[in-house]
């Protein structure tokens, strides 16, 4: 074969896709239940925006991300995460001037350069969504809810919430001391990268994938335990909130997440048939980033779905079924070919979608092809057929067969579908 694609970057074909819509569509609707709206962020951002919003030392600034040289010279990375956009989006755009919170979701492609295993791709989906311009905690649980709403909706159980926090510039510096101490006494085990980092970005040593550094960061001091009294509060507030909405969640005081924008609350929700390494989603608070990006003070929550690993868990449960057409037009002869291809449009007109095999091919052959399709119904017109005006119509499910009028047959076929869909 001439051409393939790449390493890491899938095509997503029927019947799977119908899985795909189906999935969107509902996180559509639970969204908009919350008071979501729909954005929509360019792939493709200045570098600078990620190297700014994620981190320079985080695994995606460091070694993940797609860039290049545009023609003009400037440096354009195709977009690893949706977060970092659409805080650009909502400083540009003053959307602070909305009531707030301010509710957004996205679905889209995002790009980073990982090795490709199993739920883990160079371009891979998301499912975001970000809340701006409310600090309280019933904000996170809400959020935690609605992701446990839409997971639950679309079939999936045996999931586990967890939650952390890893507080705010205020009690990070004590934390990152104490952990910096505790790095020291290991550093020469740890690998090349995260001897670089430990100094400088200690916190990301934590998320470290090398198995011998993740191994050594099981003793280190957690930054739970370092909390300040705002911090801690709020976190309480959360786990208080997720309590009363009836939401089961464990604490994972380990958890620091990969990307540098986070304050407070991470959370992840993870099944135990992806194993405990993928998360489905993932998410958390980023109180700061706004201001960062040169936006007024402005708190921030939200979360992404990995799609890829969320299909992989439902195709393993359910079975896709493929969707023929409702109709099937089988011709004999020119003359009913042409009729039928006339027909065809008419009957889509009518928002019935209707199907014909344009090549000429035998009656045997159209309804083998017919069958194969999943075609609810077959309407076989002949040379017979037309000088009578009458059409033969059969139901493929039961194999029963009719005459219809070629005057009656739009009527007829409405309310065949509007009873049989
Ligand atoms: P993240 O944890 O980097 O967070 O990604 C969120 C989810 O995207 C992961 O839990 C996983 O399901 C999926 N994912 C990530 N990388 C891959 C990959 N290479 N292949 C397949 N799936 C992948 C973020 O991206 C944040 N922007 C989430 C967020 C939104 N935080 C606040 N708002």
């Amino acid at each position: 074969m001439k051409y393939r694609s790449i390493k890491g970057v899938q095509d997503i074909l029927p019947p799977e896709t119908y899985l795909w819509q189906h999935v969107e569509q509902t996180a559509k609707e639970v969204f908009s239940l919350y008071g979501f709206k729909e954005i929509r962020t360019p792939i493709l951002e200045f570098t600078e925006l990620f190297i700014r919003g994620i981190g320079e030392t985080t695994d995606i600034v460091e070694k993940e991300m797609y860039t290049f040289l545009d023609r003009a010279g400037r440096s354009l990375t195709m977009r690893p995460e949706g977060t970092a956009s659409v805080v650009r989006a909502y400083i540009q755009h003053s959307l602070n001037q909305l009531p707030p919170p301010q509710k957004f979701y996205y679905v889209g492609p995002m790009f980073r350069y990982e090795r490709p295993q199993k739920g883990r791709l160079r371009q891979f989906h998301q499912t975001g969504v970000e809340v701006f311009g409310v600090e309280a905690p019933e904000v996170d649980a809400e959020l935690i809810e609605m992701l446990v709403m839409f997971l639950k909706r679309i079939g999936l159980d045996g999931l586990s919430v967890e939650v952390n926090s890893i507080g705010c510039s205020k009690c990070r510096p004590a934390y990152r001391e104490q952990l910096i101490e505790y790095l020291k006494m290991g550093v020469s085990g740890l690998c090349s990268d995260c001897q670089r980092r430990y100094n400088q970005n200690p916190l990301r040593v934590l998320d470290c994938k090398v198995p011998s550094c993740k191994e050594y960061v099981k003793g280190a001091p957690v930054i739970l335990d370092f909390l300040c009294d705002d911090c801690r509060t709020h976190f309480r507030g959360v786990q208080d909130a997720l309590s009363r909405l009836g939401i089961s969640y464990k604490v994972n005081a380990e958890m620091v997440r990969g990307l540098d924008y986070y304050t407070r609350t991470t959370f992840e929700v993870t099944s135990t048939s992806l194993g405990a390494q993928n998360a489905v989603a993932a998410g958390g608070r980023y109180d700061r980033l706004v201001e960062e990006f040169g936006g007024p003070p402005t708190p921030a929550v939200g979360f992404a779905i990995g799609m890829e690993r969320l299909i992989a868990l439902l195709k393993d449960k359910m079975e896709i079924a493929d969707r023929g057409p409702q109709i099937t037009f089988v011709s004999i002869g020119e003359r009913a070919r042409e009729l039928a291809f006339e027909l065809l449009s008419r009957v889509r007109r009518q928002g019935i979608s209707a199907d014909m095999d344009l090549r000429s091919a035998s009656v045997k052959s159209q309804m083998r092809r017919a069958d194969k399709l999943g075609s609810r119904a077959v309407v076989i017109i002949g040379e017979d057929e037309i000088e009578r005006g009458v059409f033969k119509f059969k139901d493929m499910k039961s194999s029963e067969e009719q005459e219809v009028t070629e005057e009656g047959l739009i009527g007829f076929l409405k309310d065949f579908f509007g009873g049989n869909g």
